[in-house]
Protein backbone atom coordinates (compact mmCIF):
# COMPACT_ATOMS: atom_id res chain seq x y z
CA UNK A 1 0.00 0.00 0.00
CA UNK A 2 0.74 3.56 -0.37
CA UNK A 3 2.36 5.69 1.50
CA UNK A 4 1.85 8.59 -0.25
CA UNK A 5 -0.08 11.83 0.70
CA UNK A 6 -3.83 11.71 -0.19
CA UNK A 7 -4.47 15.57 -1.87
CA UNK A 8 -7.52 17.54 -2.42
CA UNK A 9 -6.54 20.72 -4.57
CA UNK A 10 -9.15 23.26 -5.65
CA UNK A 11 -7.68 25.50 -9.01
CA UNK A 12 -9.87 28.59 -8.94
CA UNK A 13 -8.27 29.63 -12.49
CA UNK A 14 -9.60 33.12 -12.83
CA UNK A 15 -12.94 33.33 -10.75
CA UNK A 16 -13.44 35.45 -7.24
CA UNK A 17 -13.10 38.20 -6.41
CA UNK A 18 -11.19 38.92 -2.91
CA UNK A 19 -15.54 39.31 -1.02
CA UNK A 20 -16.26 35.93 -3.20
CA UNK A 21 -13.00 34.11 -1.82
CA UNK A 22 -13.68 35.33 1.35
CA UNK A 23 -17.51 34.67 1.27
CA UNK A 24 -16.30 31.08 0.44
CA UNK A 25 -14.10 30.60 3.24
CA UNK A 26 -16.57 31.36 5.67
CA UNK A 27 -18.62 28.95 4.15
CA UNK A 28 -15.94 26.03 3.93
CA UNK A 29 -13.51 26.37 6.44
CA UNK A 30 -16.10 26.08 9.64
CA UNK A 31 -17.17 22.78 7.95
CA UNK A 32 -13.74 21.38 7.03
CA UNK A 33 -12.90 22.07 10.75
CA UNK A 34 -15.73 19.66 11.47
CA UNK A 35 -14.04 16.90 10.15
CA UNK A 36 -12.72 13.48 11.90
CA UNK A 37 -9.50 11.96 12.20
CA UNK A 38 -6.50 13.48 9.89
CA UNK A 39 -7.97 12.99 6.66
CA UNK A 40 -6.57 14.37 3.23
CA UNK A 41 -4.39 17.21 2.58
CA UNK A 42 -6.62 20.36 1.02
CA UNK A 43 -5.39 22.53 -1.25
CA UNK A 44 -6.82 25.70 -2.52
CA UNK A 45 -5.65 27.77 -5.68
CA UNK A 46 -6.77 31.40 -5.93
CA UNK A 47 -5.71 34.31 -8.12
CA UNK A 48 -2.80 36.40 -7.17
CA UNK A 49 -4.94 38.91 -5.55
CA UNK A 50 -7.19 36.91 -2.52
CA UNK A 51 -3.50 35.06 -1.45
CA UNK A 52 -2.93 37.26 1.09
CA UNK A 53 -6.30 37.99 2.85
CA UNK A 54 -6.56 33.87 2.72
CA UNK A 55 -3.18 33.13 4.33
CA UNK A 56 -3.99 33.71 7.75
CA UNK A 57 -7.30 31.48 7.68
CA UNK A 58 -5.71 28.87 5.41
CA UNK A 59 -3.06 28.15 7.83
CA UNK A 60 -4.96 28.25 11.08
CA UNK A 61 -7.23 25.52 9.33
CA UNK A 62 -4.00 23.63 8.08
CA UNK A 63 -5.23 24.17 4.20
CA UNK A 64 -2.23 24.56 1.41
CA UNK A 65 -2.68 28.19 -0.57
CA UNK A 66 -1.00 27.60 -4.15
CA UNK A 67 -0.71 30.44 -6.47
CA UNK A 68 -1.00 29.87 -10.48
CA UNK A 69 1.71 30.68 -11.65
CA UNK A 70 5.17 32.49 -11.06
CA UNK A 71 7.91 33.51 -13.20
CA UNK A 72 11.60 31.84 -12.96
CA UNK A 73 13.22 35.03 -12.43
CA UNK A 74 13.84 36.61 -8.34
CA UNK A 75 13.09 40.05 -9.56
CA UNK A 76 13.53 42.39 -12.65
CA UNK A 77 11.47 44.48 -15.56
CA UNK A 78 9.45 41.30 -16.51
CA UNK A 79 5.75 43.90 -16.54
CA UNK A 80 2.93 41.51 -14.85
CA UNK A 81 4.53 38.97 -13.38
CA UNK A 82 5.22 37.49 -9.86
CA UNK A 83 8.03 35.92 -8.49
CA UNK A 84 8.37 33.04 -6.24
CA UNK A 85 9.34 35.41 -3.29
CA UNK A 86 6.77 37.41 -3.52
CA UNK A 87 3.99 34.28 -3.21
CA UNK A 88 6.18 32.98 -0.65
CA UNK A 89 5.62 36.52 1.70
CA UNK A 90 2.32 36.75 0.28
CA UNK A 91 1.34 33.57 2.07
CA UNK A 92 1.28 30.93 -0.52
CA UNK A 93 2.50 27.20 -0.09
CA UNK A 94 2.55 25.92 -3.30
CA UNK A 95 2.68 26.75 -6.56
CA UNK A 96 0.67 25.34 -10.14
CA UNK A 97 3.27 24.97 -12.81
CA UNK A 98 2.49 24.14 -16.01
CA UNK A 99 -1.15 23.85 -15.81
CA UNK A 100 -2.47 23.31 -19.33
CA UNK A 101 -3.92 26.82 -19.60
CA UNK A 102 -0.35 27.92 -19.73
CA UNK A 103 1.28 25.64 -21.60
CA UNK A 104 -1.62 26.31 -23.96
CA UNK A 105 -3.15 29.66 -23.80
CA UNK A 106 -0.03 31.23 -22.72
CA UNK A 107 2.38 29.33 -25.09
CA UNK A 108 4.92 27.95 -22.01
CA UNK A 109 7.03 25.64 -23.55
CA UNK A 110 9.40 22.95 -21.78
CA UNK A 111 12.39 24.90 -20.68
CA UNK A 112 10.80 27.78 -19.70
CA UNK A 113 8.41 25.43 -17.11
CA UNK A 114 11.98 23.91 -16.17
CA UNK A 115 12.54 26.94 -14.95
CA UNK A 116 9.75 27.84 -13.05
CA UNK A 117 9.95 24.25 -11.64
CA UNK A 118 13.68 25.18 -9.95
CA UNK A 119 12.57 28.86 -8.82
CA UNK A 120 9.81 27.11 -6.32
CA UNK A 121 11.89 24.62 -5.12
CA UNK A 122 14.99 27.33 -4.78
CA UNK A 123 12.14 29.35 -2.73
CA UNK A 124 11.45 26.23 -0.61
CA UNK A 125 8.03 26.34 -1.84
CA UNK A 126 6.01 23.23 -3.23
CA UNK A 127 5.77 22.72 -7.05
CA UNK A 128 2.66 21.16 -8.43
CA UNK A 129 3.81 20.28 -11.79
CA UNK A 130 0.76 19.79 -14.42
CA UNK A 131 1.22 17.51 -17.39
CA UNK A 132 -1.07 16.10 -19.67
CA UNK A 133 -1.95 14.89 -23.44
CA UNK A 134 -4.04 17.00 -25.59
CA UNK A 135 -7.50 15.43 -27.70
CA UNK A 136 -5.39 15.01 -30.66
CA UNK A 137 -2.15 13.93 -29.08
CA UNK A 138 -3.96 10.84 -27.59
CA UNK A 139 -5.87 10.40 -30.54
CA UNK A 140 -2.63 9.92 -32.62
CA UNK A 141 -1.21 7.13 -30.08
CA UNK A 142 1.28 10.07 -28.39
CA UNK A 143 -0.32 10.12 -24.64
CA UNK A 144 2.41 8.48 -23.19
CA UNK A 145 5.36 10.25 -25.46
CA UNK A 146 3.80 13.66 -24.92
CA UNK A 147 3.65 13.47 -21.08
CA UNK A 148 6.87 11.67 -20.58
CA UNK A 149 8.29 14.45 -22.56
CA UNK A 150 6.61 16.85 -20.04
CA UNK A 151 8.35 14.88 -17.17
CA UNK A 152 11.11 14.66 -18.43
CA UNK A 153 11.82 18.01 -19.60
CA UNK A 154 10.49 19.91 -16.40
CA UNK A 155 11.74 17.63 -13.66
CA UNK A 156 15.32 17.48 -15.44
CA UNK A 157 17.46 19.25 -12.98
CA UNK A 158 15.54 18.06 -9.67
CA UNK A 159 17.60 16.58 -7.41
CA UNK A 160 14.98 14.74 -5.06
CA UNK A 161 11.57 14.02 -5.16
CA UNK A 162 10.80 15.64 -1.70
CA UNK A 163 8.13 18.65 -2.01
CA UNK A 164 6.72 17.89 -5.30
CA UNK A 165 3.47 17.31 -6.68
CA UNK A 166 2.61 15.94 -9.93
CA UNK A 167 -0.84 16.53 -11.59
CA UNK A 168 -1.77 14.66 -14.53
CA UNK A 169 -4.61 16.87 -16.41
CA UNK A 170 -5.70 15.75 -20.26
CA UNK A 171 -6.77 18.31 -21.64
CA UNK A 172 -9.38 17.17 -23.15
CA UNK A 173 -10.95 16.28 -19.80
CA UNK A 174 -10.47 19.97 -18.57
CA UNK A 175 -14.19 22.01 -17.88
CA UNK A 176 -15.60 19.61 -20.63
CA UNK A 177 -17.50 17.22 -18.33
CA UNK A 178 -15.27 14.84 -20.22
CA UNK A 179 -13.63 12.46 -17.45
CA UNK A 180 -10.96 10.12 -18.31
CA UNK A 181 -12.33 6.83 -16.84
CA UNK A 182 -10.62 4.97 -13.54
CA UNK A 183 -8.46 2.82 -16.14
CA UNK A 184 -7.05 5.22 -18.04
CA UNK A 185 -6.12 7.54 -15.41
CA UNK A 186 -4.60 4.47 -13.54
CA UNK A 187 -2.51 3.03 -17.04
CA UNK A 188 -1.99 7.11 -17.11
CA UNK A 189 -0.38 7.45 -13.20
CA UNK A 190 1.16 4.11 -13.33
CA UNK A 191 3.00 5.07 -16.70
CA UNK A 192 4.23 8.45 -14.74
CA UNK A 193 5.48 6.93 -11.96
CA UNK A 194 7.25 4.44 -14.06
CA UNK A 195 9.08 7.81 -15.40
CA UNK A 196 9.48 9.27 -12.04
CA UNK A 197 11.27 6.02 -10.97
CA UNK A 198 13.65 6.42 -14.08
CA UNK A 199 14.30 10.55 -13.36
CA UNK A 200 14.78 10.65 -9.46
CA UNK A 201 16.33 9.11 -6.83
CA UNK A 202 14.62 6.78 -5.14
CA UNK A 203 12.79 6.01 -7.83
CA UNK A 204 10.35 9.19 -6.86
CA UNK A 205 9.07 7.62 -3.59
CA UNK A 206 6.58 9.23 -1.72
CA UNK A 207 5.77 12.27 -4.46
CA UNK A 208 2.40 12.00 -4.87
CA UNK A 209 0.35 12.21 -8.58
CA UNK A 210 -3.17 13.79 -8.68
CA UNK A 211 -5.95 13.72 -11.54
CA UNK A 212 -7.20 16.35 -12.56
CA UNK A 213 -10.28 17.12 -15.35
CA UNK A 214 -13.93 17.26 -14.32
CA UNK A 215 -13.54 15.66 -11.35
CA UNK A 216 -17.24 16.29 -9.29
CA UNK A 217 -18.65 15.16 -6.24
CA UNK A 218 -20.15 12.18 -8.34
CA UNK A 219 -16.73 10.79 -10.23
CA UNK A 220 -14.11 11.73 -6.92
CA UNK A 221 -14.07 8.83 -4.59
CA UNK A 222 -14.18 6.38 -7.79
CA UNK A 223 -11.04 8.05 -9.62
CA UNK A 224 -9.47 8.29 -5.81
CA UNK A 225 -9.72 4.33 -5.66
CA UNK A 226 -7.39 3.86 -8.05
CA UNK A 227 -4.44 2.62 -6.26
CA UNK A 228 -1.96 4.95 -8.54
CA UNK A 229 -4.38 7.92 -8.06
CA UNK A 230 -3.14 10.03 -4.86
CA UNK A 231 -5.49 12.76 -5.54
CA UNK A 232 -7.46 15.23 -7.64
CA UNK A 233 -7.15 18.81 -8.69
CA UNK A 234 -10.30 19.84 -9.02
CA UNK A 235 -11.44 22.79 -11.29
CA UNK A 236 -15.03 24.40 -11.58
CA UNK A 237 -15.89 21.91 -9.21
CA UNK A 238 -14.05 23.91 -6.07
CA UNK A 239 -15.90 26.75 -6.76
CA UNK A 240 -18.97 25.64 -4.43
CA UNK A 241 -17.87 24.96 -0.93
CA UNK A 242 -20.59 22.46 -0.72
CA UNK A 243 -19.22 20.67 -3.76
CA UNK A 244 -15.68 20.93 -2.95
CA UNK A 245 -16.64 19.53 0.40
CA UNK A 246 -18.30 16.60 -0.55
CA UNK A 247 -14.92 15.73 -2.73
CA UNK A 248 -12.81 16.21 -0.21
CA UNK A 249 -14.66 14.20 2.14
CA UNK A 250 -13.66 11.54 -0.78
CA UNK A 251 -10.10 12.35 -0.15
CA UNK A 252 -10.50 11.66 3.65
CA UNK A 253 -12.17 8.03 2.70
CA UNK A 254 -9.53 7.73 0.44
CA UNK A 255 -6.72 8.67 2.43
CA UNK A 256 -7.95 6.49 5.31
CA UNK A 257 -7.46 3.82 2.98
CA UNK A 258 -3.75 3.84 2.49
P1 LIG B 1 -12.19 21.21 -14.33
O1 LIG B 1 -12.31 20.43 -13.05
O2 LIG B 1 -13.08 22.42 -14.37
O3 LIG B 1 -12.31 20.33 -15.53
O4 LIG B 1 -10.69 21.81 -14.36
C1 LIG B 1 -9.63 20.95 -14.12
C2 LIG B 1 -8.39 21.75 -13.97
O5 LIG B 1 -7.89 22.32 -14.92
C3 LIG B 1 -7.82 21.89 -12.62
O6 LIG B 1 -6.56 22.47 -12.66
Amino acid sequence: MSRRPTIVAGNWKMHKTLPEGEAFLQAFLPRLASRKGTGCQVVLAPNFTLLAAMRDPCRAAGVGLAAQNCHPEARGAFTGEVAVGMLAAAGATHVLVGHSERRHLFHEDDDFLRRKVQAVLAGGLTPIFCVGETLEERTAGQATAVVGRQLRAGLRDVASPAGIIIAYEPVWAIGTGKTATTADAQQMHAFIRQILGELLPAGGAGMPVLYGGSVKPGNAAELLAAPEVDGVLVGGASLEPEDFLQIVAAGDRAAAQV
